[in-house]
């Protein structure tokens, strides 16, 4: 069983990221994970953009990373990247926080003109904090995810099959050492 921190970096109050992440989650928690969330909008502004390394909520992020075995990364894709406040929050852990985890990086987006912002633009930043394995991640289009009045999410079928084989494959990484996962 390994220990993986799933975090969302939507800013938004009803994300769709995070819901996709939560939804996710259930699926590793069932393949024998400890799964603990971190949704970076609910650290304090604050600690963010005055950039206090110090502050409680980044101590405890820092933390969350530390322990982790595996990390997932999700996050909206705005202006073509991934989102300011996820940039916030990895820009105050320690430059090699991802060292010797295996990452699954995920986005959502609104066009599939930028269905490579997770590899143009996160994958390079997951790289440089020292990630032992990226697997492969995926993008999925917004309107492919749908929140139901209870709260229910669904995912459009491709999508959903889709999502499902990168979290498994993600899984199945996380059973095997950081060196080895690196080597295949
Ligand atoms: C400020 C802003 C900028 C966006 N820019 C893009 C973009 O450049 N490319 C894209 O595909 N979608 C873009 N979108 C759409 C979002 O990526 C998409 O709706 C996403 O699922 C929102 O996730 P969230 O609900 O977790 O914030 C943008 C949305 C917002 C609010």
């Amino acid at each position: 069983m390994a220990t993986v921190l799933s975090v969302s970096g939507s800013p938004s109050v009803s994300s769709r990221t995070h819901r996709l992440l939560r939804h996710l989650d259930q699926r590793l928690t069932a393949q024998g994970h400890e799964v603990v969330p971190l949704d970076v909008r609910t650290v304090p502004a604050e600690a963010l953009l005055g950039a206090d390394f110090r502050h409680p909520a980044i101590v405890e992020a820092t933390e969350l990373f530390a322990r982790a075995d595996g990390v997932v990364v999700g996050t909206p894709v705005y202006k073509a990247s991934y989102s300011g406040v996820l940039k916030a929050l990895l820009d105050l852990l320690p430059q090699y926080a991802l060292a010797g985890k295996t990452v699954l990086p995920l986005a959502t987006g609104g066009s599939v003109a930028h269905v490579l912002a997770i590899d143009y633009a996160l994958r390079p930043v997951l790289n440089s904090m020292g990630a032992a394995h990226i697997v492969q991640g995926w993008f999925t289009l917004d309107t492919d995810i749908t929140v139901h009045e209870d709260g229910a999410l669904t995912v459009a079928p491709a999508a959903h099959e889709a999502l499902a084989q990168v979290v498994d494959q993600f899984s199945a990484a996380l059973g095997r050492t950081p060196l080895l996962a690196a080597a295949s």
